[in-house]
């Protein structure tokens, strides 16, 4: 048992790329269980996986909260940016004990997601849930717990029945800006939250999201930041009890039926995540050429707080000549990143403000490129 067990755990770490195995939850499992991993994917194809696998139950209901509020946004005329983020689950038995998860605490989504508001997008965003999101991941619970802002005050005594909250001095200036925002935010109706845990929800609810905003054509953009499992257990293969046999079937690629089916004139922006930087610009590429959406935005893991890479199709005037792709490298200075700053910097204001741009000079080339 332990050695299939090793084994396995080996077998999948070579296998599975970049799914990251929730060791807690493998710590779960009973000593009395067998676990063995068979690595030996089957690849589905989107639709084969559509209809085999069942959807949310929240699916239909998310739905009509996406059309309503994307009603408004058109009205608004404003353009809509859909952010992913956060780590996918995989479930590994149907009554959910133990499950594989992937990195990812939602820092690049909630935070490029304040930054699309800020620059006038209206904002889905669709993240895992419990992971962080914009505004409140000012204050999250490991690295700034909000209640060391709050003082509890004493006038009247301590034995004052109703003892007033007030927020520590040097803390109201930052907090009075975001909560500003937040507030701004939520009057105006900018940003709709949606929330997946399974690979399974994300797909689904990607899926329905992407056909939603194809309404607003080249007007929506997709920033796909959220860290996608490689590989999944059918609903067919879960077993309800007993030894747990865990074999994986590969996720299909959505990246491709997104661009030719699911919203065609989007701007797709997708993320590749690498250990080795070496691998960045060859992957991105070749994602381009597999699936023909618009910008790779590659990151390593260790250095993704200060520095990305922009890979995208050159579609300047010398084409033929050139290049075929042009990358383009956003660095800060990493001191600037360190969470205890007064003043901090975060590369997501540079990602959206150059996003921002291509996506505008984008929308009028192919305006340009339809008239003539
Ligand atoms: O949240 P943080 O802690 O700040 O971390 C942010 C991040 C490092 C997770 C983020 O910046 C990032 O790199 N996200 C993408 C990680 C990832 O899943 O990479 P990938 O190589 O597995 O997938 C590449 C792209 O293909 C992704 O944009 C994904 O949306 C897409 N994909 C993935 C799986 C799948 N079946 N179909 C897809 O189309």
């Amino acid at each position: 048992g332990a050695k299939d067990w090793w084994n396995g755990v080996k077998g999948m770490g070579i296998v599975m790329d970049s799914v990251w195995i929730s060791w807690s939850a493998i710590h779960l499992i009973p000593s009395c269980h067998c676990v063995r991993m068979i690595t030996e994917p089957t690849s589905f194809s989107a639709e084969s996986y559509f209809a085999t696998q069942p959807p949310p139950a929240t699916l239909e209901h998310d739905v009509q909260r996406v059309r309503e509020w994307t009603q408004k946004q058109v009205a608004a005329g404003r353009r809509v940016v859909l952010v992913t983020s956060g780590g996918t689950t995989v479930p590994l038995e149907l009554n959910v004990v133990r499950f594989l998860d992937n990195f990812s605490a939602g820092t690049r989504g909630a935070t490029s997601a304040e930054y699309f508001l800020k620059a006038g997008y209206a904002v889905i965003f669709m993240h895992r849930q419990f992971s962080l999101q914009p505004f409140s991941r000012h204050y999250s619970h490991s690295t700034n717990p909000f209640l060391d802002f709050l003082e509890i005050e004493t006038d009247g005594g301590s034995s004052n029945p109703s003892p007033r909250i007030s927020v520590t001095p040097e803390k109201r200036a930052d907090l009075l800006e975001v909560l500003k925002m937040y507030k701004a935010v939520h009057a105006a109706e900018t940003m709709l939250t949606l929330t997946f845990v399974t690979v399974n929800d994300y797909l689904w609810l990607l899926r329905a999201v992407s056909q939603e905003l194809s309404t607003l054509g080249r007007k929506s953009l997709y920033y796909l930041a959220a860290a996608v499992s490689d590989f999944f257990l059918p609903r067919q293969k879960m077993s309800g009890k007993g030894s747990l046999h865990i074999e994986m079937d590969q996720v299909p690629k959505i990246l491709k039926p997104m661009v030719d089916e699911w919203t065609p004139d989007g701007y797709i922006v997708s993320f590749k995540l690498e250990t080795d930087t070496e691998l960045l610009i060859p992957k991105a590429q070749a994602a381009l050429e597999r699936y023909g959406h618009q910008v790779v935005i590659g990151n390593d893991l260790h250095q993704r707080k200060f520095q990305v890479v922009f890979v995208s199709r050159n579609n300047g005037s010398n084409t033929r000549d050139g290049p075929q792709f042009i990358e383009n490298w956003l660095r800060i200075d990493p001191a600037l990143t360190h969470p205890g700053l007064e003043q901090i910097k975060e590369i997501e204001e540079d990602i959206i403000a150059e996003l921002v741009k291509k996506h505008t000079a984008w929308i009028q080339a192919q305006t340009q490129a339809n008239k003539s």
